[in-house]
């Protein structure tokens, strides 16, 4: 990867799984600059997105978000690409479909702000925990 290059982890939550977004989503990524290093369809039990999502254990929505993100297939997605971290967060739209700015994923996709169709790292850090979890053999 040259200077400026970084990998984050995308999810393409149960709702957009559910209504065949995968390549509309896929394609987006990459006609924007994201390159798809890697990419698997799974779904995880509600330990495994407990864990994931352990930093917000603390918050009212944490048990819905973790039954939520468990209930369906998922795919999961390593994106490759110049600042690829604030680059997909920026193509991802605020976390509030209701607020995404237009064009977004999440103003195109999302139905509500916890049915909000994908998730993206947001930090360096978070992002190599992220991958490893998914990817780690
Ligand atoms: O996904 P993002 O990083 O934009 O938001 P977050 O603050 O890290 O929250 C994680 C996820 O929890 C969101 O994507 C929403 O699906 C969900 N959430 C929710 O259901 N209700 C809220 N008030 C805030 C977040
Ligand atoms: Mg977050």
């Amino acid at each position: 990867m040259n200077n400026n290059e970084e990998r984050t982890l995308s999810i393409i939550k149960p709702d957009a799984v559910e209504r065949n977004l995968e390549n509309n989503i896929k394609n987006f990524f990459s006609n924007n600059s994201l390159r798809i290093v890697d990419s698997k369809k799974i779904q995880i039990t509600k330990e495994e997105a407990e864990e994931f999502y352990k930093v917000h254990q603390s918050k009212p929505f944490y048990n819905d978000l973790c039954s939520y993100l468990s209930s369906g297939p998922i795919v999961v997605i390593i994106l490759e690409g110049q600042n690829a971290i604030s680059e997909n967060r920026r193509l991802m739209g605020a976390t509030d479909p209701k607020k995404a700015e237009k064009g977004t994923l999440r103003f195109l996709y999302g139905i509500s702000i916890d049915k909000n169709s994908v998730h993206g790292s947001d930090s360096l850090d978070n992002a190599k925990k992220e991958i490893d979890f998914f990817f780690k053999n």
